[in-house]
Formats: structure tokens, C-alpha cells, sequence
């Protein structure tokens, strides 16, 4: 299952030379989502990494269309990891740097309560593991269990992973 997701990632990732600035190699997965098949698959295969979660969290914006799809899949909710600015308070906030400028994430303080409860947490691009690592940051601050760190395609060179330290990760494509 794996291995069919991460062929169909392959043959349908559109590369971006000096995008969205000068240097950075971007990794446009849009004809990945739209092909029907390879959306499927990819779905299918991250989903399949922790089959126990209770709750997916997608993270802004492209790792909601993987979120729902995956929820969907397992039966199960989706938490949307907002963008600063995007959600009602009260909210949880952290502050990251991307691979590009700055940024910053918040999810829901009080509702719905993810204490004790089990997450899986997808985007669809890990390069500096800033986003994600500021994701779980704010998971954890309430009281999530978090079971699957899973993207598509993992940009090896930027060192993202050691930054996630234990959690269990998936990538379907190392570049
Ligand atoms: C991109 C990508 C990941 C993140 C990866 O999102 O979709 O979320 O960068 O980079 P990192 O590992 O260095 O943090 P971006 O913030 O560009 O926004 P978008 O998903 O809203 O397009
Ligand atoms: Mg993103």
C-alpha cells in the first residue's frame, strides 16, 4: 500500500524551481490531490499508519485536504490546524520559522477537549519541521496523545525529522 502511494506521489509531484523565493525548490503536490487514484491512495497509506487514532488534525492549508480524506477513511473526526488570526478564542498559539519567513499555528484551547485523546497528525510537505513541530507543541500543551506524525513527501536535506525527536513518522516519499 506504501509503496503504490508513494509511486503515484512520484509520478504526479510538479517541482518548482526558486518558489516561492530564490533557492527554495517547492514541491507542488496540487496534480497529486487532483488525480483521483493517487488522492485515493495516498489517503489510504497515511491513514493506515495509526488505524487507533480518534481524531485527525490537518494542518493549514494543504494538510486539510489530506485530513479529511484520512477521517473519512477511518471513520473518525478532523481538527483543523488554523493559521494565526482564523479561529474564535480562546486558542493555543506557537510561533515557528518555515523554510520561508515566519509564521504561526493555533488550535481551539477548550473545544473540543483533546485530553487523553488519540491524534493523528498529518501535512503534506516535511521540510524544516517547523510547522509540525509547532503543531505537536500545541497538541501536547492540551493533553493529546499523539499516535502518527504522517506527510506525503519528506525533504531529507532540511533535517526535518530530528526535529519531531520520538514521534512516529510516516513519509510515503524521502527526497
Ligand atoms: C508548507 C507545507 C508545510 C510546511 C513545511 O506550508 O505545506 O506545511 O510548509 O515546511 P516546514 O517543515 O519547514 O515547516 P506553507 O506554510 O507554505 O503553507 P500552506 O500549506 O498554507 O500552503
Ligand atoms: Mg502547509
Amino acid at each position: 500500500m506504501l509503496r503504490a502511494a508513494a509511486a503515484a506521489v512520484t509520478a504526479h509531484t510538479r517541482w518548482v524551481d526558486d518558489f516561492p523565493s530564490p533557492g527554495v525548490r517547492f514541491a507542488d503536490l496540487t496534480p497529486v490531490f487532483a488525480h483521483g487514484p493517487a488522492y485515493s491512495a495516498v489517503v489510504a497509506a497515511l491513514a493506515s499508519a495509526a488505524t487507533d487514532a480518534e481524531l485527525v488534525a490537518g494542518i493549514d492549508a494543504r494538510g486539510f485536504l489530506l485530513g479529511g480524506g484520512m477521517a473519512r477513511e477511518l471513520g473518525v473526526g478532523v481538527l483543523a490546524v488554523r493559521k494565526a488570526g482564523k479561529l474564535p478564542p480562546p486558542v493555543q498559539k506557537c510561533e515557528y520559522s518555515l523554510e520561508y519567513g515566519t509564521a504561526a499555528i493555533e488550535i481551539p484551547d477548550e473545544s473540543p477537549s483533546l485530553r487523553g485523546r488519540r491524534v493523528l497528525v498529518v501535512d503534506d510537505v516535511l521540510a524544516t519541521g517547523g510547522t509540525l513541530r509547532a503543531t505537536l507543541e500545541l497538541l501536547e500543551r492540551v493533553g493529546a496523545d499523539i499516535v502518527g506524525v504522517t506527510v506525503v513527501t519528506e525533504l531529507e536535506a532540511l533535517g526535518g525529522r530530528a526535529r519531531l525527536e520520538s514521534y512516529p513518522l510516516t513519509s510515503l516519499v524521502r527526497l
